[in-house]
């Protein structure tokens, strides 16, 4: 990424920045956010955004959480606590990453009750900087472990944006197109535009510009014929949560792109570092789907198109069945055709105790 998406300035008193996501592609503008509403309302209306990125921004939300915080004794300290963490999980409900980030600075927090406020407050900022700085390591790896599945010399596909916007850097079904091109390899990459919020053709089309990737930007409804008429070997998405099962939400057109690629024999790749799981589940069923406001669809971006008074039915997201997926990269390696047994056993396997 040429800038940061997130990162924290100062010390226990200081402040978030951001780049405002809603104003790109057209203006790259930085936020300060110096308190938890601000960083709340940032992550509701996708100010900050992507699974990871959000899961970094709700740790720095802990940190601007204590900044008000009086506590004198262990009990309020742990009042605050409950109180900062349930505001800021109610942000938004799908992603995983932004629980378990809140649940890792939790159990951290739990530890410092009986520390001075300005003590724990501290061990409190250095852990959400580890978070980002582990972040980024991650993501190098993502982009190492899913270059090989870049076929040469042909078109892949993605969409929404899984980038470095939606990370701490380099991001996750972008980091592969990143490696693989920095290891030489020769490919093209279609552009999802995503609507309703356009995350593929704001954010996306704007990160594999900036990188000199060849891309070719599409509307949602293209992808079929594309599949079919334009040579595309491989599909690459991220994911905002995985089920037991393999059974993957991701921004709501994804499991469309799913079903296509499979009816065109075409590898569905959802490339997504650990903390993207939630194992307590057992299928995509029980993954919470946000639905967003009217707006969005029928006056996206400040023009009406659409009828005043029409029902809407806007799901941010969507789950791609396991059977649908060819693989699932992580930083631990590939889970290879995911589901409801090779998910575990991979965890499993690298002694991981899963999220
Ligand atoms: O609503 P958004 O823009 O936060 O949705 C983002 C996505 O669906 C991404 O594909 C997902 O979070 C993976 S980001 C590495």
């Amino acid at each position: 990424m040429p800038v940061s998406t997130i990162e924290w300035h100062g010390g226990i008193d200081g402040f978030c920045r951001i780049i405002e996501q809603t104003l790109l592609p057209t203006e790259l503008k930085y936020v300060d956010l110096v308190d938890q509403r601000q960083m709340w309302d940032a992550i509701k209306r996708l100010a900050v955004r992507g699974a990871p990125a959000i899961g970094i921004a709700g740790a720095f939300g802990v940190v601007l959480g204590f900044k008000e915080s009086k506590a004198k004794n262990a009990a309020e300290f742990d009042r605050d606590l409950d109180a900062i963490t349930s505001y800021l999980a109610s942000s938004r409900p799908t992603a995983v990453n932004l629980f378990w980030a809140i649940e890792r600075m939790k159990k951290v927090a739990r530890g410092l009750r009986e520390l001075p406020l300005q003590a724990a407050r501290e061990r409190l900022l250095a852990e959400a900087n580890t978070i980002l700085t582990e972040d980024k390591a991650i993501c190098r790896k993502l982009g190492e472990i899913g270059a090989p599945l870049v076929p040469d010399g042909r078109s892949a596909l993605t969409h929404c944006n899984a980038g470095g916007l939606a990370t701490a850097d380099y991001g996750t079904a972008l980091a592969v197109f990143f490696r693989a091109k920095e290891l030489g390899k020769r490919f093209h990459v279609f552009v999802d535009e995503t609507r309703p919020l356009l995350q593929g053709s704001r954010l996306t089309a704007w990160e594999l510009q900036h990188e000199g990737i060849d891309a070719t930007l599409i509307c949602d409804n293209m992808a079929a014929m594309v599949m079919r008429d334009k040579d595309v070997g491989v599909v690459f998405v991220g994911a905002d949560r995985i089920a037991r099962n393999g059974d993957t939400a991701n921004k709501i057109g994804t499991y469309g792109v799913s079903v296509l690629a499979k009816a065109h024999g075409v590898p569905f790749y959802v490339v997504a570092p650990v903390s993207t799981f939630d194992l307590t589940i057992p299928d995509g069923k029980h993954i919470p789907i946000e639905e967003r406001e009217d707006k969005e669809v029928t006056e996206g971006f400040g023009k009406r198109t659409a009828p005043t008074g029409i029902r809407v039915f806007n799901p941010a997201f969507d789950v791609t069945p396991h059977a649908n997926i060819a693989g699932i990269v992580t930083e631990l390696g590939l889970i290879e055709r995911p589901d409801a047994e090779r998910v575990p056993a991979f965890f499993k396997r690298h002694g991981h105790p899963g999220v």
